[in-house]
């Protein structure tokens, strides 16, 4: 039995429907359409995942010089990975596997309505170009389709206007120096951050109503900025957070105001960058409001990789002593963390991920302080956004010995963010809509507001006060297949298989 029964809002609905119709058919429930605002949205994994998907929606295909490309979604968990239903009783226990995506009613990436803001004005054409991320033939295609299709250009016979992000909030205090000269879109009200929350309050609803949208989510992938101080009477709590907002305090960053002005708006915010955005105050918000939240950081490539060879090693008996990470990358990301306060951000969500992993090996051995970590991010234009990444971990074995393992890892830093930034978005879509109820109540509740069960897209998980940080891979894959096992009535994933054990 399980302890709480899980549904999604579909489920539910199929199930009265079933109940009234007259042929018993379930009736499908209609699909919300969801609208995605990105902070930061001329950037990098903003033009890339705007560019992807209209190639999807359009079925571009494109040449290079190994053959004929068409669009997929290598990488996303919901949309290219499976789950193991149950075994077949008719073969040898063979395992059935179904799409992720088709557990439950999904959201289709690209029936997303994407808009946003950037501090730089540049259209999604040119800011795709840029980004100089996907190949040149797709962007030549894709370029046509990065238009409005709500607007039309008045300058042009009824032509669709470009799309163009909104205005942003720029504090030069937040980001890296070396981005002024991008920031030539920027909101009006400087140092004044109430005025500026409330423009981005207008935006999101104005996005809403213009596309006639049920919901919306605002994702943050703008650059990475410094991290605030935590101050009593600023942060911690949501009316002290709206005094200093009132009060023009110095110490609101403007990754906040985005946030504030979503949970008002009753809609969920995601925060892919490092910075602590989600605040103790912006908590007690999402709580008070029941709007989700989730962060930090996109846990791309090798930070993903290392949670789980960390977990490997651990699980396997050893014991890690040292783990060095090496970075360099030519993307605007990386000059942006080439400045040392928002480089500190990175590394401290960088150095988070072993941090269960470390717990998980003091409880046994004498390894208190866990291995040393030092992390190093270099910014070299000549790479691009082709990130590459060496890892050396060393760990102590058997009777004195030493064990050491390298990684080099070379990657388009943007290919490995979006499919996260697409499952992020599907699965905040639909934990929306999945309630439960326990034995002892009498009515279904939601998920609670922050939404931890993300965490496998991201790398320092921001979870409810009194749940355990899990940063293992493994464990998080597992939380998410069980949860939407649950919400179909299926028992969680267990690996016992006593039907091949008993004699
Ligand atoms: P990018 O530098 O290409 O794009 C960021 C965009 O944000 C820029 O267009 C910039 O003008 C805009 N921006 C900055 N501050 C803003 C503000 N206050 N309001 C509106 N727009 C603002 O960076 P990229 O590569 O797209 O990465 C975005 C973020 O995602 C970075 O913080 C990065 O650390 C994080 N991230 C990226 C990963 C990846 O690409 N694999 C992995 C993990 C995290």
């Amino acid at each position: 039995m399980l302890p709480h029964t899980l549904v999604s809002d579909e489920r539910r609905a199929a199930a009265a429907a079933a109940a009234t119709a007259p042929n018993g058919v379930p009736t499908p429930a209609p699909t919300p359409r969801i609208g995605l605002m990105l902070v930061g949205w001329g950037g990098n994994n903003g033009s890339t995942l705007t560019a992807a998907l209209k190639a999807h929606a359009h079925q571009l295909t494109w040449r290079s010089a190994d053959g004929v490309h068409t669009p997929n979604y290598l990488g996303s968990l919901t949309q290219a990975s499976t789950v193991a239903l149950g075994t077949k009783s008719t073969s040898h226990n063979e395992k059935v596997y179904v799409p992720m995506k088709d557990v439950l009613p999904m959201l289709d990436p690209k029936d997303l309505v994407i808009g946003g803001w950037d501090i730089s004005g540049a259209p999604l054409a040119n800011a795709m170009r840029r980004a100089a991320v996907l190949p040149w033939d797709l962007q030549r295609q894709v370029a046509e389709f990065l238009v409005d299709d709500a607007a039309t250009d008045a300058t042009s016979d009824g032509a669709r206007a470009p799309l163009r992000p909104l205005a942003g909030i720029y504090d030069a205090d937040y980001v890296a120096l070396n981005q002024r000269e991008r920031a030539d879109h920027v909101l009006p009200f400087p140092g004044q951050p109430w005025l500026q929350m409330a423009q981005i309050r207008a935006d999101i609803r104005g996005f809403k109503q213009k596309h006639a949208l049920d919901r919306v989510i605002v994702l943050w992938t703008g650059n990475t900025e410094r991290c605030v101080p935590l101050m009593v009477g600023v942060h911690d709590t949501p009316r002290a957070m709206f005094r200093a907002m009132q009060q023009n305090h110095a110490e609101i960053a403007p990754s906040v105001l985005y946030a504030t002005a979503a949970l008002l708006e009753d809609t969920p915010f995601i925060n892919g960058s490092p910075q602590n955005t989600l605040l103790p105050g912006l908590q007690t918000l999402a709580q008070i409001r029941g709007v989700p939240l989730a962060g930090d950081d996109f846990k791309s490539g090798q930070t993903k990789l290392k949670s789980v060879l960390m977990d490997f090693l651990v699980s396997a008996g050893l014991k890690p002593v040292s783990l060095a990470s090496y970075n360099h990358l030519g993307n605007n990301d990386g000059h942006n963390l080439s400045s040392t306060a928002q480089f500190r951000s990175k590394e401290v969500s960088k150095r988070g991920v072993v941090e269960d992993v470390r717990v998980a090996a003091r409880e046994n051995f004498d390894h208190a302080a866990g291995p040393d970590h030092i992390i190093v991010i270099k910014y070299m234009p000549a790479v691009g956004d082709s990130k590459r990444a060496i890892d050396e971990y060393v760990s102590d074995i058997f009777m004195g010995g030493k064990h050491t393992l390298t990684t080099y890892n070379v990657c388009e830093d943007s290919l490995l963010a979006v499919p996260l930034m697409i499952d992020l978005v599907v699965l905040m879509e639909l934990f929306q809509r999945v309630k439960y109820q326990t034995v002892d109540a009498d009515g279904f509740q939601p998920l609670h507001p922050i939404a931890s069960l993300l965490s496998y897209m991201l790398k320092a998980p921001v979870v409810p006060a009194r749940a355990a940080v899990v940063n293992a891979l493994g464990p998080q894959r597992r939380a998410l297949e069980n949860i939407l096992r649950a919400c179909v009535g299926l028992q969680p994933v267990n690996e016992l298989e006593l039907e091949n054990k008993a004699y």
